[in-house]
């Protein structure tokens, strides 16, 4: 889908908000679900893959490169994939080149897995992915003997012209970034010898997990200074099934939802709790939030459970920065939380919120502001004034900047302030949620199109 018609929404005052509710696939697994199938031999089945745009737009790039890549309707599982892959390094090379969209996800992670191949590939993306730094992942491919070409400034377009003979890679992360991290893993799968990742801070592990479930030779070391992830290169994957749990960051706007508003109780079922993605969970809970995980249960390796929300009256607290990787997609709607909160939140090392899909720091803060919320920032950190017992005024207009995540928290902030609160563009929220307005919509929420542009 192309974003260039808006479709400005707003949000009014809603409280009650009741109901039980599945949201949609993991957005990272389900990226990863595709991509391994696409390299490992024999044809892999997926079930619970979140179709949103940037997912499918990864699917159609596992196509490009020569993957058979069906999908089949199941009367009660829904859509089943099913993935026939090339091999390691047995990608084809694509006739045109490939638009990734929105998705920074989509498009590092498959730098990582052309760019030990014999193929010369370009990748693209919208105006918002154009403008997302890709030095982050250039820098390191190019260790394996990969030649990239970029735009000045390391953006895309990017042409990318695989390592013939790779040489293996030892790098240490400079970002927390699971993304550069899969990317360099990725390359590594068909290089010889051993490729190695040092992450200092912990980011989220599916790379790892699910590669293992793929049959890679991967191993993961703990030292006290961080982890050693480690992967032994030209070694063939295998077909596997994957079941995708529910996007703990697509259920972060339920969440936050049910605790602001009064009278809610909400049940948000089958959510992925991998430890390296609960932080916002995590923070809510020290805000003092009523939120019990239920049917706790590992399924794949992962941790799942449903997630049970009640109204709360939550109090500011100070988020440090070592917990940044684990909520890194979550500070919008926490920031929403901390405006109802009493006293004064404070979230520390989130520099990297600034290379999202907006500048994600800077649109949070003026989207605040123009709500009559107090909120002051710094380079890499934030404080939202909570109103406590106060009403908040709202009544802003909000500039998304394509970034569907600042679209949802916004309209969640709506749900609890005296004045509605506009958005400029849904349209941009199909790229991770496209039921976010259904879901909401049918546990209460007042979330719908309005004629309001400015
Ligand atoms: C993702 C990693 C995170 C996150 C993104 C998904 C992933 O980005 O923001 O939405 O699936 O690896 P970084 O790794 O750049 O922090």
């Amino acid at each position: 889908m192309s974003h260039t018609d808006q479709r400005p929404l707003k949000s009014q005052a809603a409280n009650d908000l009741r109901g039980t509710i599945q949201v949609p696939g993991d957005k990272s697994i389900s990226h990863r679900a595709l991509m391994f199938s696409a390299m490992a031999i024999g044809q892999s089945s997926i079930t619970g893959l979140l179709e949103a745009e940037d997912v499918i737009n990864t699917a159609k790039a596992m196509a490009a490169l020569g993957a058979t890549v069906e999908r089949y309707n199941d009367p009660e599982k829904g859509g089943i994939w099913k993935v026939s892959g090339l091999g390691v390094g047995g990608f084809n090379q694509p006739h045109d080149i490939i638009d990734f969209g929105n998705s920074g996800t989509g498009v590092r992670l498959c730098a990582g897995l052309v760019a030990t191949c014999p193929i010369t590939v370009k990748f693209t993306g919208d105006d918002s992915l154009r403008s997302r730094p890709m030095k982050r992942i250039t820098d390191p491919l190019r260790l394996f003997g990969t030649q990239i070409d970029t735009l000045e400034g390391e953006m895309l377009p990017m042409r990318i012209k695989g390592a013939v003979n790779a040489t293996p890679v030892q790098y240490t992360l400079p970002v927390a970034s699971a993304q550069v991290k899969s990317a360099v893993l990725l390359a590594g799968l068909n290089a010889p010898g051993t490729t190695s990742v040092f992450e200092p801070e912990a980011t989220r592990d599916h790379t790892e997990k699910m590669l293992q479930a793929f049959g890679a030779k991967i191993s993961v070391e703990e030292t006290d200074d961080g982890r050693l992830i480690s992967v032994e290169g030209q070694h063939e994957l295998t077909a596997c099934d994957v079941i995708v749990p529910g996007d703990p960051s697509s259920a972060a706007f339920a969440i936050v939802a049910g605790v602001i508003t009064k009278g809610s109780h909400i049940t948000i079922e089958n959510i992925l709790l991998n430890p390296t993605r609960v932080g916002l969970i995590d923070t809510l809970i020290e805000m003092g939030a009523d939120i019990t995980i239920i049917n706790d249960t590992v399924s794949g390796g992962e941790r799942l459970g449903d997630v049970v929300v009640k109204s709360s009256l939550l109090k500011g607290v100070t988020v440090p920065a070592e917990r940044a990787p684990s909520m890194i997609d979550e500070y919008p709607v926490l920031a929403i939380a901390a405006a109802f909160a009493s006293g004064t939140t404070r979230m520390e090392g989130i520099g990297e919120l600034r290379v999202k899909e907006c500048d994600r720091l800077a649109v949070v803060c003026d989207g605040l502001k123009a709500n009559a919320i107090a909120v002051r920032s710094g380079p890499d950190w934030m404080e939202v004034d909570g109103a406590g017992n106060e009403a908040v005024q709202g009544g802003g207009f909000v500039k998304t900047a394509m970034d569907h995540r600042i679209a949802m928290s916004f309209m969640v902030l709506g749900l609890c302030t005296q004045e509605p609160v506009t958005v400029d563009d849904g349209n941009i929220i199909a790229t991770s949620f496209p039921e976010f307005e259904d879901l909401m919509n049918g546990l209460g929420c007042k979330i719908s199109e309005t004629e309001r542009l400015q």
